[in-house]
């Protein structure tokens, strides 16, 4: 069953540090109503980056995402919601940016395949793993946000 406590990875990319569009990613998912619960700037190492990126580690491209991502601090955060891995790929838009719709933070933002300004959880088992890789335990946070009572009806809070 969803769960208003699911919970989403974001990195912000190092095009959007160096645009300067942090606040601009931010208050896109404060608008829509989710739950920071983790926030931090880090910088990123080979081993991270093989990781996270196991699915690519191959292709020929992945040398050229590897030092992309090392090229400045990332932003990684933690969003909850309900069901708010699929509502943040639908936020974020398209992996091709020129594509993605308008609108999304891609399709308004980027115009890139790789500096397309952040990475997004595509699922809720990737999401579990992908918080656990860029969040310890004590850096993820329990509060009541007071403007659920307006963001969700009782019976969704509920859940
Ligand atoms: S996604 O969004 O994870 O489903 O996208 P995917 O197609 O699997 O791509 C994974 C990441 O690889 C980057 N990418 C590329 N970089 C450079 N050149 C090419 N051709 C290319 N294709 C994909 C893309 O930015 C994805 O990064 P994340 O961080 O997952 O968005």
């Amino acid at each position: 069953m969803a769960k208003v406590n699911e919970q989403t990875l974001i990195l912000i990319k190092p095009d959007a540090i160096q645009r300067g569009l942090v606040g601009e990613i931010v208050t896109r998912f404060e608008r829509k109503g989710l739950k920071l619960v983790g926030m931090k700037m880090m910088a990123l190492n080979e081993a991270v980056l093989r990781e996270h990126y196991a699915h690519i580690a191959d292709k020929p491209f992945f040398p050229g995402v590897a030092k992309f991502m090392q090229s400045t601090p990332v932003v990684a955060m933690c969003w909850q919601g309900l069901q708010v891995v699929d509502a943040v790929r639908k936020i974020t838009g398209i992996t091709k940016a020129r594509e993605a719709e308008a609108g999304s933070i891609r399709g308004d933002l980027a115009m890139s395949v790789a500096c397309n300004v952040i990475h997004a959880s595509d699922t809720v088992e990737n999401a579990e793993k992908e918080v656990k890789r860029f969040f310890k335990d004590d850096e993820i946070h329990s509060y009541d946000k007071s403007e659920y009572t307006h963001v969700y009806a009782e019976d969704e809070r509920a859940v």
